[in-house]
């Protein structure tokens, strides 16, 4: 088989990772890629928002097989134009991805058909906003989400009503998030951890392929703004067994069906986010593809080929309820640019990859990165995973950083308590 993945990030270098490990990939190309992806797959330029010219690539390319990394152009319609062209591909259509690309039509499908979720109200105008808010109906803090896609961006924690009003005149008054913040989501301010949950779909069926922990602040003790992901580990130990066939049940079958019964059965990778509050688990996000960085540690736990378990949720062919997962412990750690979250420089040369790399039990994943004069530098915030792998949370943590103090780049920045939590919640258990 032809197989095509589409994206440029560390999320993708993992998956192409493990694509290139399954016997019936034949090639593998990626688009665009990242100088770490050219290792394993051909690479190739595109503008992964340009549905047109990825499908003009599938054809001159011959590719039997498409996997989608990032949310952008599913939520353009890449499945759908793919399907309408009778080329496979793994991913949702963009009505089935607007449980990512739209919060106020997750928030109102989560509500219709009995989700735990935050309470919520979905805002059409300023004026509405701002009467919500000044009715003290959700306290605060409180929440408020553009409704739009808005690269992670999206979402303002406002500790006083001030600070609510405030950031609700710049999303809907001065248009902060453009389009993305025409509507927005107000919800009551939830507390309690955070755990990921990975699925994979074909429309009616979901089979877990396993859990992790982000870690979305930029510094220790998540403290400071949000980033995409600092750093991951997997599995969570919070999603014991009795959690697991808990959120199945109140989450994800009420999912699967809806959006049947609403004439959008949703195949792909299912992410959903959860918070487990003290009145069980709610969910605060959907997501249309796989979490970065939290592929880079789930899918390498998975203990059976990738490919035939995407093909069938392509095809809605999915007969198994579970997959064989390792009893590995996976820690992943972020290398950043300086300046990231809010800019991030670029250029700087990056040393000690090899070394990295030729530890036991270390694999680096790529992002940021480009190719200049043979050597390999920085081109992003995000520039490296540098993921770890051990018997427990500890050795995979100490793997990881093992890794991280071979890498080296002006203006490197990551955080020293990735997966701290892991070993904090099973001494709790
Ligand atoms: P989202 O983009 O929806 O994942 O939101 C980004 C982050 O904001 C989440 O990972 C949470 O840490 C936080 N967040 C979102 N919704 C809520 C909520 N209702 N209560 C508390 N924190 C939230
Ligand atoms: N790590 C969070 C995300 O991929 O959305």
């Amino acid at each position: 088989m032809r197989v095509l993945v589409i994206g440029s990030g560390a999320r993708e270098h993992a998956i192409v990772a493990r694509l290139a490990a399954d016997r019936d990939v034949g090639e593998l190309v990626a688009a665009p890629g990242n100088p770490g992806i050219s290792r394993l797959a051909r690479t190739l330029p595109v503008d992964v928002g340009d549905v047109d010219a990825l499908l003009a690539l599938a054809d001159r390319e011959q590719i039997d097989f498409t996997v989608v990394g990032p949310e952008l152009p599913l939520s353009l319609g890449v499945a759908d134009r793919f399907a309408a062209e009778g080329r496979l591909l793994f991913g949702p259509t963009a009505a089935a991805a607007r449980l990512e690309s739209s919060k106020a039509f997750a928030k109102a499908f989560m509500a219709r058909h009995g989700m735990p979720t935050a309470r919520f109200h979905t805002c059409h105008s300023l004026d509405e906003g701002l009467a919500v808010l000044r009715s003290g109906e959700f306290g605060v803090p409180v929440v408020l989400k553009a409704d739009g896609l808005a690269a992670g961006k999206g979402v303002v924690i406002a500790e006083s009503r001030d600070a609510a009003e405030a950031a609700m005149v710049a999303a809907m008054g001065e248009r902060k998030f453009g389009a993305a913040g025409e509507r927005l989501v107000i919800e009551e301010c939830l507390t309690g951890p955070e755990v990921s949950f990975f699925l994979v779909c074909d429309g009616r069926t979901a089979v877990p392929i396993g859990s992790a922990q982000d870690h979305k602040r930029i510094f220790d003790d998540d403290r400071g703004p949000n980033t995409g992901g600092m750093g991951a580990f997997a599995p969570s130990p919070l999603l014991d067994a009795a959690l697991e066939a808990r959120v199945r049940r109140e989450i994800v079958e009420p999912a699967m069906t809806g959006m049947v019964a609403e004439g959008h059965p949703f195949s792909g990778f299912l992410y959903v986010g959860l918070m487990l509050t003290s009145y069980g688990p709610k969910v605060i996000e959907f997501n249309a593809r796989l979490g970065d960085p939290e592929t880079q540690v789930v899918l390498p736990l998975i203990d059976e080929p990738l490919l035939p378990l995407l093909v069938a949720g392509a095809t809605g062919g999915l007969r198994q309820s579970t997959v064989r997962l390792g009893r590995d412990r996976l820690t992943g750690v972020v290398l950043a640019s300086r300046g990231y979250p809010e800019s991030s420089e670029s250029g700087q040369e990056i040393a000690g990859l090899d070394r990295a790399e030729a530890l036991e039990g270390v694999s680096v994943y790529h992002a940021g990165t480009a190719k200049r004069d043979g050597r390999v530098v920085t081109a992003g915030g995000r520039v490296l995973t540098v993921v770890g792998r051990g018997a427990d949370y500890a050795e995979s943590i100490a793997r990881a950083y093992a890794g991280v103090q071979e890498i080296s780049f002006d203006g490197m920045q990551y955080r020293r308590d990735i997966g701290r939590k892991a070993i904090a919640a099973i001494h709790r258990i």
